[in-house]
């Protein structure tokens, strides 16, 4: 799969009533572990619904640098595993491109290994902190070389024998609790996470579905306490379906709620609780959002969605909801620069250290566009116009950030003038069929 280095500027015009059936592709969490713990565990692993987007592939490359054989059979992937403790050294830089994920995952995975790896990504990921799961790995025994203060590129190398460590999680970040759980995975005893506030769920879930020996208590304050016995075995799971990615699915649906006359259903939907924050707020806000046949899928719930144009009012959205719909804020920036009134969003700290400052971007981004709002340290207050009258019109600096692109192009497709992104070529990295899938539905994007 090609590496997203062509700059490809996108304009997205206001669109005709949206209507038709869209299937998402896969989640992309669930898809990096997928290709992690199939790489992982002794046997074969089979994955359908995989998402193929460059974020995954680069982490089905790293694991391939290590030992694992991965190949595309038909609609599905095929993973042949190492087994638990056997990855291979790698003997050039694992190279993560966009993926935030990727890196921080596999390097928890690989930490506590005594051997050595290197890890490099784009502009993006480069800027990104990554001492949030250096530090847990130090306390573990792991040495890093990193130049630019805990920042890519880094190496690490991990101890003969690793450490067991109690970490509680500074952070409401799913990706530092699964870093310490990947190294607990190859160290003697027991690891314990304390996640104060719960995130994604999908490591805790996906690790005990290959076998891993793992608890989770939550205790009367509701902190939870993920307790994983290091060195045991993994096995293949036979067959792993991979729902498709709400987040991914945000976007046409927040279409279909912003345009006049739309009615569309999307298919597939992951509704893990710990993934439906943007679902909740839009309902809260008068979305007409009707979850059909909800059903088990590998573990998870999942759903097709009917959505259908409402009119949106604003809310207050409260910071506890963050962790359930991180992801979402730019998107839901969008659709409350349609609602009545004025929407606040609060607690969005973790939004600066996303792809690009996701906070600022997303400012910016309404301000190019005529969207009343102001941007505080941690929150952002969004004031609608429910026409889309005098919006639009401007180009949006992305920042190498998929979501900021897609968000944006959601935007044009209500305002009354017609809406720029800078760069819509790293849309690949989580959602290769988006301008696609947009236009199946009656959305006007255009190369410009
Ligand atoms: C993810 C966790 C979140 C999220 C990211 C995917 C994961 O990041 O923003 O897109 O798969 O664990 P943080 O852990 O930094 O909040």
């Amino acid at each position: 799969m090609a590496h997203a280095s062509t700059i490809r500027p996108m304009r997205s015009a206001r669109a005709p009533a949206l209507s038709g059936t869209v299937t998402v592709p896969g989640d992309k969490s669930i898809s990096h572990r997928a290709f992690l713990f199939g790489g992982l565990a002794a046997g074969t692993t089979r994955i359908t619904g995989l998402l193929e987007g460059e974020d995954v592939i680069a982490t089905g490359r790293a694991m391939t640098a290590m030992g694992a054989r991965i190949r595309r059979d038909g609609a599905s992937w095929v993973v042949d595993g190492v087994g638990n403790g056997c990855l291979l050294e790698p003997t050039a830089p694992l190279d993560f491109g966009n993926a935030g994920t990727g890196a921080r995952l596999t390097m928890g995975l690989v930490g506590p290994y005594d051997f050595g790896a290197t890890f490099v990504g784009d502009t993006s990921l480069s800027k990104r902190p990554m001492g949030r799961v250096l530090d847990p790995l130090r306390q573990m025994g792991v040495q890093v070389v990193a130049r630019s203060g805990d920042r890519l590129p880094l190496s690490i190398h991990g101890p003969r024998v690793a450490a067991p460590i109690e970490y509680r999680v500074p952070m409401a970040s799913a990706q530092v609790k699964s870093a310490v759980l990947l190294a607990g995975l190859n160290a003697p005893g027991v690891t314990t996470v304390i996640e104060p506030v719960m995130t994604r769920d999908h490591t805790e879930k996906m690790l005990a579905g290959f076998g891993a020996t793992l608890e989770v208590e939550t205790d009367a304050a509701g902190v939870r306490h993920i307790r994983l016995e290091g060195q045991g075995r993994l096995t293949a799971v036979e067959h792993l379906v991979v729902p498709g990615d709400p987040s991914s699915a945000a976007f046409p649906l927040v279409a279909a709620l912003i345009v006049p006359g739309s009615d569309i259903v999307i298919r597939n939907v992951l509704m893990n609780p710990t993934r439906t924050g943007l679902i909740q707020t839009l309902l809260e806000m008068g979305a007409s959002i009707e979850t059909l046949a909800e059903r088990d899928a590998g573990g998870e719930s999942v759903a097709d969605l009917r959505v259908r144009h409402s009119a949106l009012r604003g809310v207050t959205v409260p910071p506890e909801r963050a962790p359930f719909m991180i992801d979402e804020y730019p998107v839901l920036a969008v659709a409350a620069s349609f609602a009545e009134g004025e929407t606040l969003m609060q607690g969005l700290d973790e939004l600066r250290v996303k792809e690009s400052d996701r906070l600022a971007a997303v400012a910016a981004g309404l301000a190019a566009n005529g969207v009343a709002h102001e941007e505080g340290r941690d929150w952002l207050r969004v004031t609608g116009r429910p026409d889309g009258s005098g919006l639009g019109g401007g180009t949006v600096a992305t920042h190498l950030d998929h979501r900021i692109a897609m968000s944006f192009l959601v935007l044009g497709a209500a305002s009354e003038r017609p809406v720029a992104v800078d760069d819509a070529a790293m849309i690949a990295t989580s959602f290769p069929e988006f301008v696609g899938l947009m236009e199946t539905l009656g959305a006007r994007l255009d190369p410009v």
